[in-house]
Parts: structure tokens; sequence; C-alpha cells
């Protein structure tokens, strides 16, 4: 199974640090950058101002944060991380100072750097355990019109896949799924049928509106007119998985269903039907820590807010 410890079910928030009750599977977002060389329509990480970055802010507050909290896994991200010139020296610097050696360490990215070969292998040698690449359909022509870049061949995943796994790696394809994008259980087959062979799972999760983080932009425009909601994302998951076998399934966040995990044509695939960040409070609860270029810890999405930063220096 590959399931991330936003998706566990026995969340609890027996510490507290500062005013904040921290989650037991405290997981850390490290936006190492927020540049990339695509241009996904829908994407987050297009919606704010970008940080002025300071390595050496990041490094002081990188390390104090290991201190301060309790980090069960890290997912390393941005923008595009990989295209950072920063890239291998922040990876490194998170293996000496994070305190714990056993932990997931996921390296979200769209890709298109692992196509080299000595960045893949670096890649390998490294403390990352786990790859997830961003693919939203499983058409390559489609895919590039939807993520606006020069995107991966399936012949190119395959590759990736096979020196992941020749390192002990697993590779996970990601999905978003909208009106417009995998938006019918036959779609979703569709995909699961032609990229199964080249991963170990594929995760579909809901594109959300990026007006929820604040702002308003083109990227608002069209997030507003092609999300599903969640009563129709209930239902599209729901039909999916009556094309496969349900391996394990969340419906004790408060009542909440999360995800589900089904065997489908022999591929693991996960739906993750909704946020599980959107049940908390962040004034009072940590569930998620976003550790941004410029050295601000926050547990929003938003790289200018530093709310965390105060219990860095208590
Ligand atoms: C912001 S990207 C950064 C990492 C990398 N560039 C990538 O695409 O994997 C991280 C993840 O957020 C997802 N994402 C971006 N915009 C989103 C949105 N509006 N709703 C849901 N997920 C989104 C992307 O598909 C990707 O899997
Ligand atoms: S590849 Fe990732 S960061 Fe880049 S635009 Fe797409 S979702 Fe956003």
């Amino acid at each position: 199974m590959i399931i991330e410890s936003e998706l566990k079910q026995d969340i609890n928030f027996n510490t507290k640090v500062g005013k904040y009750n921290v989650s037991s599977e405290l997981f850390v977002d490290f936006v190492f950058n927020e540049r990339c060389n695509c241009n996904c329509k829908f994407c987050i990480a297009n919606t704010k101002d970008m940080a002025i970055e300071d390595f050496n802010t990041w490094k002081i507050n990188t390390k104090s944060m290991f201190e301060v909290f309790d980090i069960h896994d890290i997912i390393i991200l941005g923008g595009e991380s990989t295209i950072d010139p920063h890239f291998f020296e922040k990876v490194d610097y998170i293996g000496k100072v994070m305190d714990k050696k056993d932990r997931n360490i996921i390296l979200t990215t769209n890709g298109i750097m692992l196509r080299n070969p000595e960045f893949l292998s670096k890649i390998c040698e490294s403390i990352i355990t786990t790859v997830n690449i961003s693919y939203m359909h499983y058409d390559k022509t489609k895919n590039d019109a939807i993520m606006r870049g020069h995107t991966l061949t399936i012949d190119e995943i395959e590759n990736i896949k096979r020196v992941l796994n020749a390192h002990q790696m697993k590779l996970r394809l990601n999905v978003n799924v909208f009106k417009g994008n995998c938006d019918t259980a036959k779609e979703m087959i569709a995909y699961v049928d032609t990229l199964k062979d080249v991963t170990d799972a594929i995760k579909f999760s809901p594109m959300i509106k990026t007006e929820s983080f604040g702002s308003q932009n083109d990227v608002t425009q069209f997030t507003n007119d092609v999300a599903f909601t969640q009563d129709e994302i209930d239902s599209l998951f729901d039909e999916f998985c009556t094309y496969g076998n349900l391996m394990s399934t969340n419906e004790q966040v408060f009542g909440y269903v999360k995800y589900k995990e089904v065997d489908v044509h022999g591929c693991t695939v996960i739906l993750k039907y909704s946020q599980l960040s959107e049940l908390f409070d962040k004034t009072k609860e940590i569930i998620n820590l976003k550790m941004y270029p410029n050295g601000n810890l926050s547990n929003i999405w938003d790289s200018q807010d530093s709310s965390i930063n105060a219990l860095l220096s208590a």
C-alpha cells in the first residue's frame, strides 16, 4: 500500500506546541521554489506572488523545525523543485538535520528533469524514498496541453520506474480530476489501462478551486469553471470503484470518507475524495507544515505567511 500520512486513519492531536494542537501524523511540504517548467492551467502555485528566496534563513528554520516538531513524513514540491539550482543541496541538508532517518521522503514532481539519466541517478542516491509524478492525461499530447509543458512520454515514465524500482523506490502517478480531464469512470479506466504497467500506483484527486487559497486571477476563473462539486466527485469515484476490488477505505476521520484504495485491472489506485486539511481549524491545529523558500513556516498555502516561525525561536 502506498498511503501518505495525510490519508491515515489514526490521527490524534495529543501534542501541543505553543497554542497549536499538533497532529500525530504531522507531515511537512517543502516548497523548494515557486517557479516551474510547466504552467498547468489549474495550478495552485500560480496564484500567489512569489517569495523572495533566502537560502540561509531556510537552512536555519529547517534545522529548528526538526528540533521543535515531531515530523512524520516529508514531501518535496514547488513550483517545480527539480529546477531549483539548490535542489540537491537542499535535499542533502534535510538529510543532515532531520532527527529520524526512517522517514518516507516523497518527491512530487512533473518528472521532466527525471528524463535526464544523471539527474535520476542522483535522486536514487539521495534520501528520497518515493517519487510521485503529476501526469494529468494518458494521451501525452493532451497532457502537454493541460500542463502546458514538454511532459514525459510513456516510454520515459517506464524507464524512470525501472530505475527507481532497481533502487527499491516506488513510482506513483498523480492525476487531478476536473471537467475535461478524467471526468468519467470510463476515462479514468482508460488512464489506468494506458499507464498501469509503467507505475506502481495511481492517485486520482479532485482539482480544487484556487479561490479557496484567497487569490483572484485567470487560474481562479479556470478552476471555478471546471471544478467538480463534492457530490460529483463522490459519485464519480464511487462509480469507478465498481470496476475494481476495494482494498481499503477510510471513513473514520470525523465520519468523512477521505480515500479508498482499489485494485483496478491489477493496478493499485488511490482515490482521494477531498482535502483533509479543510476539516481542521488552522488557527488551533497543525496537521501539515509548509516550509517556504524564504524560510517562512506556515500551515497555510501562502509563502508570505510566517505564522509558525515564532515557535521556532521560542
Ligand atoms: C503544486 S504541484 C508542485 C509539484 C510539481 N510541480 C508537480 O506538479 O507535481 C503539487 C501538486 O499539486 C497539484 N495541484 C496543483 N494545483 C492544484 C489544484 N488547483 N487542485 C488540486 N491539486 C492541485 C498538482 O497536480 C501536483 O500534484
Ligand atoms: S507542474 Fe506542478 S507546479 Fe508546475 S504548473 Fe503544474 S502543478 Fe503547478
